[in-house]
């Protein structure tokens, strides 16, 4: 479905200051991305206060490149697409209030995006034939969550996690296990030589959680994670070695299976035939090839967005943006950003 609009999106909620002019929701005019993941590394995580202090330095200069390469001036564009919720807060300030001043100087209307929504938009530039209704999977280092996606600016939680997320999980044992940070990333690579089943781990039941979630089915991340950390302690504490690829290995085939089954079983209980998956975690070498034997096994149709766009980049705001500005969904001066928000909620309403 084209809407004809040229947004220009920024996004900054986490570790890397992005913009991209994006039109008609589907057609890249530039992407351009800074990454501050070489300066988290040194702490083995996202220091929050770095990262403002780096997207405040960045975000001229990423802005003005991404127009730059579209080869456009600004009254040449429809709207300012930018991340306002959920992320570190002092970081999506930043990117917020670049894009209300932006506005404010041009009389471009601001349309905030949810992170999570604009990562499952990802998929509408991989796959362009691709529409709701379908089932999303979103798995991120702060989320993970299975939603209905009912139109492109309709959203159902079907579950989330009640305590960790996924790659959060991932990210601290990879960590322990002496990986540098991303550590979900790292473990994807360590575990390729890996035995998959050399060190075990307790299978999560599927569908617990289902009153704290306030959905039919939950997550919980936290004890497969703990699970995993006793079993490095308890190596160091008698002075024998974990090996690492294996125990990535085996580690990453709990996570994905877990991640996997929960989505198929979603699916059959709602009915949906069509899987999106959707995040950083998403990127997953393993999850990628598990979800897509299930999928096939249960002739179900499945989506999954180019690897480069799993992971944060402002064009998948300029693709959700765009649906967003097409359902009248603009802010004022007076917006502001949220460290957290639903994603079944609307920005501005
Ligand atoms: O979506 P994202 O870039 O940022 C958030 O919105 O959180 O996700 C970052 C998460 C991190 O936990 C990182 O370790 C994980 O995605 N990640 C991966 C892979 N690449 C990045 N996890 C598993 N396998 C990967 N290949
Ligand atoms: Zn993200």
């Amino acid at each position: 479905m084209e809407c004809g609009t040229t947004i220009l999106a920024i996004e900054s909620s986490c570790d890397e200051t992005a913009a991209a002019v994006v039109a008609d929701g589907r057609r890249v005019l530039s992407n351009v991305v800074a990454s501050q993941v070489e300066e988290h590394k040194r702490f083995g995580g996202v220091v929050p206060e770095i990262a403002s202090r780096m997207h405040a330095e960045a975000i001229v200069g990423v802005v003005s490149q991404a127009m730059e390469q579209a080869g456009l001036g600004y009254m040449e564009l429809d709207a300012v697409a930018v991340t306002a919720a959920p992320g570190l807060i002092g970081a999506l300030l930043v990117g917020v209030n670049f894009a209300k001043g932006l506005c404010m100087s041009t009389g471009l209307p601001l349309v905030p995006v949810h992170h999570l929504r604009s990562h499952v938009a990802a998929n509408y530039l991989s796959c362009p034939e691709l529409e709701p209704p379908f089932l999303a999977l979103i798995a991120s280092g702060g989320h993970s969550h299975i939603v209905n996606v009912n139109a492109f600016t309709d959203y159902e939680i079907v579950a989330q996690t009640r305590d960790d997320a996924a790659g959060e999980a991932m990210d601290k044992v990879a960590r322990a296990l002496g990986l540098p940070y991303p550590g979900g990333l790292h473990m994807d690579i360590a575990a390729a030589n890996g035995r998959r089943d050399a060190y075990t781990f307790p299978r999560p039941k599927l569908g617990v959680n289902a009153q704290s979630t306030g959905g039919a089915l939950g997550f919980s991340f936290s004890g497969l994670k703990t699970a995993a950390l006793n079993q490095i302690n308890s190596a160091k504490q008698k002075g024998t070695a974990v090996n690492v690829e294996d125990f990535c290995a085996s580690f990453r085939e709990a996570v994905c299976a877990y991640l996997t089954e929960h989505t198929i079983r979603a699916a059959t209980e709602t009915g949906l035939r069509t899987v999106v998956l959707a995040g950083g975690v998403c990127a997953n070498s393993r999850l990628r090839e598990m979800a897509g034997a299930r999928c096939n096994a249960g002739s179900l149709r499945l989506y999954l967005p180019s690897k480069a766009l799993c992971g944060d980049n402002a064009v998948m705001v300029g693709a959700q943006g765009c649906h967003e500005f097409r359902a009248g969904h603009t802010a004022g001066q007076d917006f502001n950003a949220r460290a957290t928000f639903d994603i079944a909620e609307n920005l501005c309403s």
